[in-house]
């Protein structure tokens, strides 16, 4: 079955709590996405696989440890998965960038693809599919099914706020991937937004609407 972490950590928590304030303006949003972006990828890449390696310091040489393989891409669903690029890549600056392009059909509420463009080799590559919103589930299902006909190594999805409801149509759909969020909310409202939530992602991160 799927892991599924839910980041409690305090400064994540309290970046949260300024995050869903509707008073909470544009510029200081994405800059709290961001922070908290960092925060759990630094949770989400505990398990990278390590190698020794030989260091020498000012003083002797030192058994060391570096990340091994062809290590990380990061895949923001647009749009508002970019506003998660530069906090994952302030703790790792050498990953590959991916990106997926789709939007909720307002009526039906079923993902529309518009764009994609992955990393050459992202076979050899453990992936990270990044979207603040986890509401009915099905723009991140899609997202990962696409990637997963590419064969990456591992999959992971790194949310904000999850609804129970796309938590385990995700879980279900795909129970290999591991998922972190910082917040598992209460429901679905009847326009598919995630209650209490924080309202469209995308619309407070670029100002539109
Ligand atoms: C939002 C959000 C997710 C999706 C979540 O995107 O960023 O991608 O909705 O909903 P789901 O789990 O029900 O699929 P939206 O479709 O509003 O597009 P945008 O980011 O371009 O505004
Ligand atoms: N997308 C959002 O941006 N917010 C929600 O609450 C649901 C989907």
């Amino acid at each position: 079955m799927a892991k599924v972490i839910v980041m409690d950590h305090p400064l994540i928590q309290h970046k949260l709590s300024i995050l869903r304030n509707e008073k909470t303006g544009s510029k200081e949003f994405r800059a709290l996405v961001s922070e908290i972006a960092t925060l759990i990828c630094y949770e989400a890449t505990r398990d990278l696989p390590l190698k020794e390696v030989e260091t020498k310091t000012p003083v002797a040489v030192a058994k060391t440890k570096v990340i091994a393989g062809k290590k990380l891409a990061f895949v923001p669903i647009l749009r508002a998965g970019l506003g998660m690029v530069d906090g994952v890549l302030a703790l790792v600056p050498s990953a590959r960038v991916g990106h997926i392009g789709l939007y909720r059909d307002p009526e039906t509420l079923k993902p529309v693809e518009y764009y994609c463009k992955l990393p050459a080799d992202i076979e050899e590559r453990e992936v990270i599919v990044l979207d603040p919103m986890l509401a009915t589930g099905g723009s991140a299902i899609d997202a990962i099914s696409q990637i997963k006909l590419r064969g990456p190594k591992t999959i992971k999805f790194m949310g904000i706020i999850a609804a129970p409801e796309g938590l385990e149509a995700l879980k279900k759909a795909h129970p290999d991937v591991e998922i972190y969020v910082a917040a598992l909310d209460d429901h679905l409202n009847e326009h598919g937004y995630i209650v209490p939530g924080l309202g469209d992602a995308g619309d407070r991160i670029f100002g539109t609407k």
